[in-house]
């Protein structure tokens, strides 16, 4: 099971061919925008629902049931906005970068179509501080869409009036949560807002916001184009479409490349990443969804399917499809560890389990990475990331749990190891 050329809606995700206007035109943006929208803003919300597109921001929200939270009938001074995610700070995420800077056109046009669709006044793109470059690009591409009559006043000659803004962010990672970048987007420190309400009832300027992921606005287009059954006719029920993997670590070749959604590990690595780097016997431990995923070990997940439902059945998720991969050569606490000092440093601080658990977390990893703890420390940290997971206002407690409720899951020997290695080098060492 793997996705045929002709199935691919990223043609252009390598950037071989340029990324303007004229050349996505060839590629088939932008074609007969305007009929597509003559559909009416109903039928467009309900074929998104039947493609069973799952939400690429992590989540895997229903796209269609998403949209159909917004107001028919927006109240008088209460515009609707889509916010376009475009904050992609997840430590092994690269996927929505490579859609802007080589593919930006695909996103503008979602961004008119799926804004039309939630009767959305704007859509803004907040971009992470540090896509420089991707910046300079859609700032142009939005630029172009305007100049070619495709944005503003009778966008695409659709008779519907349609504005995209881009905002650059200024690189917390905590923007990319959704109130908290609707509260950075404002003007405002970045800290998430505790929900409800939703940005549907009340998010950007108290008005109706969805907030959707690039990748999820970015294959629009070409659903409502090829039709909902041809979407749905890819992947395993609930799992539907395509998918763009980013496969880093230990692979020969890392790639970011879409693929069949519950496409297997296995035939993911050999097909597009040259195998695992010394060959499959070297493989450790794999992250599948970006770094807040709890890792899976070898064994699991070699011919596992790579979906939502599939890694769900692991104990671990799908996440962004960020595919972190180690082999036999990584110090696994240190790099669990590294991950909880990633989110320390990320947290916002507002609320106490996450503010004072994460610093915690992370001193007793570095505890069990040099060997120093005591074998009872493991078991009090697990309880520790139990406390936090759910009990804070935005999911960036969980994501520092879930790295480390993986590892005691799957290598508390490796752990315990350590510890009594250490503590009989002490031993020796006071003879
Ligand atoms: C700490 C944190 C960081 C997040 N970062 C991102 C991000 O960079 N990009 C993104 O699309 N979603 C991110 N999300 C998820 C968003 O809150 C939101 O669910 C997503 O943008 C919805 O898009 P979707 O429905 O298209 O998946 C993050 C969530 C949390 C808790
Ligand atoms: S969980 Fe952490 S990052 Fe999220 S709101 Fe609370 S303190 Fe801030």
């Amino acid at each position: 099971m793997s996705l045929a050329d002709k199935d691919r809606i990223f043609t252009n995700v390598y950037g071989f061919q340029p990324w303007n206007l004229e050349s996505a035109r060839k590629r088939g943006d932008w074609d007969n925008t305007k009929d597509l929208m003559a559909r009416g803003q109903d039928q467009i919300i309900e074929d998104i629902k039947a493609s069973g597109l799952r939400g690429r921001g992590g989540a895997g929200f229903p796209t269609g049931m998403k949209w159909s939270f917004m107001p028919k009938e927006p109240k008088p001074g209460k515009p609707s906005f889509l916010l376009i995610n475009a904050d992609e700070s997840e430590p092994g995420s690269c996927k929505d970068r490579e859609i802007i800077r080589h593919d930006p056109h695909k996103l503008i046009e979602g961004a008119l179509i799926a804004g039309f669709a939630m009767r959305a006044r704007a859509a803004y793109i907040y971009i992470r501080g540090e896509f420089i470059y991707e910046a300079k690009v859609l700032f142009a591409a939005v630029e172009e869409a305007y100049a070619a009559g495709l944005l503003g006043k009778n966008a695409a000659g659709s008779g519907y009036d349609f504005d995209v803004f881009v905002h650059r962010g200024a690189g917390a990672y905590i923007c990319g949560e959704e109130t908290a970048q609707i509260e950075s987007l404002e003007g405002k420190k970045g800290q998430p807002r505790l929900k409800p309400p939703f940005p549907a009832g009340a998010g950007l300027w108290g008005c109706p916001t969805t907030v959707n992921n690039v990748e999820s606005i970015a294959v629009a287009p070409t659903i409502l184009r090829r039709g909902a059954e041809w979407f749905s006719s890819i992947g395993r029920e609930g799992n539907k479409g395509t998918k763009l993997f980013q496969i880093s670590g230990h692979v020969n070749k890392p790639c970011v490349v879409e693929e069949e959604m519950g496409i297997s590990f296995r035939e993911l690595i050999e097909r597009h990443c040259g195998g695992i780097r010394g060959g499959w016997d070297n493989l450790l431990a794999v992250i599948p969804g970006g770094s807040s995923v709890p890792l899976v070990p070898a064994a699991q997940i070699m011919d596992a399917p790579m979906d939502f439902d599939g890694l769900k059945a692991l104990g671990s998720g799908l996440g962004t499809a960020a595919v972190i991969v180690m082999d036999k050569s990584t110090d696994i606490v240190r790099a669990i560890s590294r991950l909880s000092y990633f989110y320390k440093h990320e947290s916002c601080g507002q609320c106490t389990p996450c503010r004072e658990g994460t610093g915690w977390m992370w001193r007793v990893m570095e505890r069990l990475r040099t060997g120093e703890a005591s074998i009872g420390e493991i078991d009090m940290l697990h309880d520790v990331t139990k406390q936090v997971e759910g009990h804070t206002i935005c999911a960036l407690g969980d994501a520092a749990a879930w790295p480390i409720q993986g590892l005691i899951r799957h290598f508390r020997p490796e752990i315990e190891r350590r510890i009594n290695e250490r503590s009989g080098d002490l031993a020796v060492a006071a003879e």
